[in-house]
């Protein structure tokens, strides 16, 4: 289903305190759009609503943990009465780190799928029957190349975003005829603050001359969901790894281990 206008439309972005869910809130608050800020930290997405309210936007705050089920639920039971309805979810909160898995402390590995898989799997859930009720709304997966390609160094991530992406194909053809889309949004390397100083100095050459900058993510985002796509990936030249991986998958493990992490 296309997304062609947002005047008059509501959306909630999960993790619109940083990165690409800051980006993303503005540009669709740009676009006309009602927009739900959720986040840990009610201090940055004070300041993010203000910049809205600012430049004639208007946003509202909903501090919230996404790995904690009773709080998302009761926090989309206020975003549906303080928006009156969420057309637009956008599932964004997450978090990596680049360790081995013998390295990997078991707590955070619970943790992460926690936030990155359980964190989208109670916001769809808690918004879905509202958005099929209305027969309208549209379910944004933000989930990374690593949702489709495992890579040394990012086990319990990769397993995160595996399954978030598992979740968002299946779901996408149970509600296509029930008038909600699903769109699943893979990024590669994005400059945000979600890679810190020392996985920046880890990071081989050849992956930090792939990485972009969030804007070019945020048009593939809009431009996608006017277009109804299902799945993209950005940037779009990875999708080629998806085939090689498939195809020559000696090839792909000797190139993967290329790209990866330094020790
Ligand atoms: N940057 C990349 O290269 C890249 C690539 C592929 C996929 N992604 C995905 O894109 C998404 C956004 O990442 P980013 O690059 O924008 O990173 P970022 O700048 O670090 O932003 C992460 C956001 O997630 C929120 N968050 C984390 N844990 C949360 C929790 N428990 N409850 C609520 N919010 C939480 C953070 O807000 P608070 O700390 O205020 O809670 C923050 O707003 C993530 O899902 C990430 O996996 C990023």
């Amino acid at each position: 289903m296309q997304l062609t206008s947002y005047v008059d439309k509501t959306a909630l972005v999960t993790g619109a305190s940083s990165g690409i869910g800051r980006l993303l809130s503005l540009r669709l608050a740009r676009l006309g759009a009602k927009v739900a800020l959720v986040a840990r930290r009610e201090e940055e997405l004070r300041a993010l609503a203000a910049e809205i309210e600012d430049a004639g936007g208007k946003a509202i705050v909903l501090p919230c943990d996404v790995a904690d089920r009773s709080q998302v639920f009761a926090t989309a039971e206020q975003a549906i009465a303080q928006l009156g309805g969420v057309d637009i979810l956008i599932n964004n909160a997450g978090y990596g780190h680049h360790r081995t898995f013998l390295e990997w402390d078991l707590d955070d590995m619970e943790r992460m799928m926690r936030v990155n898989f359980f964190g989208t799997l109670y916001w769809t859930k808690a918004l879905l029957p509202h958005m099929v009720e209305r027969r309208r709304g549209w379910v944004v997966m933000i989930a990374s190349v690593a949702g489709k390609l495992g890579v040394p160094e990012e086990s319990a991530y990769a397993a995160s975003k595996f399954a978030q992406v598992g979740l968002a194909e299946a779901l996408s053809y149970e509600v296509e005829d029930l008038g909600v889309h699903v769109l699943t949004v893979c990024p590669g390397a994005i400059n945000t603050p979600f890679f810190d100083a020392e996985a920046l100095a880890r990071m081989p050459p050849v992956a930090k001359r792939m990485m972009i900058q969030p804007e070019p993510l945020i048009d593939a985002i809009i431009d996608a969901l006017r277009r109804g796509k299902h799945e993209i990936t950005v940037p779009g030249i990875i999708r080629s790894g998806y085939i090689v991986r498939t195809l020559a998958p000696g090839f792909m493990r000797r190139n993967t281990k290329r790209t990866t992490m330094k020790r």
